[in-house]
């Protein structure tokens, strides 16, 4: 059930009219609703209960410290990549045990807090790295907990910029090498090497990718095994597609029942899923600001912009515009719709067929909730919008809208 919907011509959060919130903390907005995350959540641990997983959230895809306690109370770890990220899995009293800390880039001193944090593992992404890793552990009279990140090399049928595992692929060690990279590690004291991890892309609506990664590296970890290295976890990374326009992603039972089928191997998986529990839980909310008609066509220009929802700009990607208000009489339209950040490329929608909208007016953008207040900015010298989490009749503010005084 879509806890975004129409009661009558009004579209609500589950019991709260988006037009209430938009007057009560103003636009652009995100608007997250509690019930939508509660059920990704538990359906995402039903699903996969047949292979009774660790699940990491992937904090990335969203880190307001209100939502990540929701996911930490029904039981999720967590995937960082940053200090900040790291820091935030502490506060929020996520336990060691279910963190996991990725990255191409971790800095000396970011391994220096996780290491001292005693996480469940780091997913290491090349020799290098581990050396690093290994000098830091040693020098704490410690032993950090690894698992490489091996490059799988896998097509996927996703945006270029979210395909993880091409053979030119920035991330992790290439499968032929790693078996070296498993022995190195294995000599060095201050490491234990516990798994192996791979994430082959994003925004994945099929199961025949994982499934052919899930095969590749399963045949690796029967390797290790036969050469001494016995590793206890797979971390299958994120990556599962949602529906954001016409995309028929396959249901979680059926990627739990496939991944079930298909591994063979006993091992204790992991998996970091971000936008699967949270891409369809929030919509941004935005003001039309003005209404403008060339010979070219119709412009809806709203008070968003790319500096608040990068991702059309960024990827293309398409997300759902609703009008927060429908007047049934009004004829549809084609309006680009587009923010008012300076750059040709700050655009929604290109020829989406609106009913006609008027400035004042609201509109929706849906399935923001995942690398959509994640991947804001300031261009423009703009404020990053408020947040905000409805439960039922009930709603609280998770973030405040910034100020321009905090930024000058
Ligand atoms: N694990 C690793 C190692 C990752 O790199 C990612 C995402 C995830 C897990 C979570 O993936 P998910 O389940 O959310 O697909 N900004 C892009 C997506 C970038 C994903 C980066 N890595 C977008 O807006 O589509």
């Amino acid at each position: 059930m879509d806890y975004f919907r129409y009661r009558e011509d009004e579209l609500f959060a589950e019991d709260v009219p988006l037009k209430f919130l938009a007057g009560r903390f103003g636009t652009p907005l995100y608007v997250y609703s509690k019930k939508t995350i509660v059920r990704h959540l538990r359906a995402f641990k039903r699903s996969f209960s047949v292979l009774n997983p660790l699940i990491c959230f992937a904090y990335k895809a969203n880190y307001n410290r209100k939502i990540l306690e929701i996911m930490k109370k029904e039981g999720f770890g967590a995937d960082c990549v940053s200090m900040g990220e790291l820091k935030l899995a502490k506060k929020i009293g996520v336990p060691s045990s279910k963190i996991v800390f990725n990255g191409n880039g971790k800095t000396e001193e970011e391994i220096e807090m996780a290491v001292g944090m005693k996480i469940k593992m780091f997913n290491v992404d090349s020799v290098e790295e581990l050396l690093t890793i290994s000098r830091i552990a040693r020098k704490r009279n410690t032993r950090a907990n690894i698992a490489f990140r091996v490059n799988p090399e896998i097509e996927v049928p996703t945006h270029p910029h979210i395909a993880t595992a091409l053979k030119q692929s920035k991330f992790g060690i290439p499968l032929e090498d790693a078996f070296s990279a498993y022995e190195l590690a294995k000599q060095i004291p201050s490491i234990a090497v516990l798994g192996v991890h791979f994430h082959i892309g994003s925004q994945i609506t099929e199961v025949g990718p994982f499934l052919k990664a899930l095969r590749k590296t399963s045949a690796f970890v029967r390797k290790l095994g036969r050469r001494r290295i016995p590793v206890k976890f797979l971390n299958i990374g994120g990556g599962i597609g949602v529906r954001y326009h016409r995309e028929l992603p396959a249901d979680l039972d059926t990627y739990a029942r496939e991944f079930a089928k298909c591994l063979k191997i006993p091992v204790k998986i992991i998996m970091e899923p971000g936008r699967a529990i949270i891409a369809n839980a929030a919509v941004l909310l935005a003001k039309v600001v003005a209404t403008k008609k060339t010979r070219y066509g119709n412009f809806a220009v709203v008070d968003a912009g790319m500096n608040d929802l990068v991702r059309p700009s960024m990827y293309g990607s398409y997300h759902e515009i609703e009008p927060v208000k429908i007047f049934e009489d009004r004829k549809k339209t084609k309006y680009s719709v587009v923010g008012p950040v300076c750059e040709s490329g700050d655009i929604f929608a290109k020829k989406a067929a609106l009913r006609q909208v008027f400035a004042g007016e609201l509109l929706a953008f849906r399935s923001a909730g995942a690398y959509g207040y994640s991947m804001s900015s300031n261009y423009n010298l703009r404020s990053r919008p408020a947040e905000v989490l409805v439960d039922g009749k009930n709603f609280i503010e998770i973030r405040k809208r910034e100020k321009t005084e905090d930024l000058i």
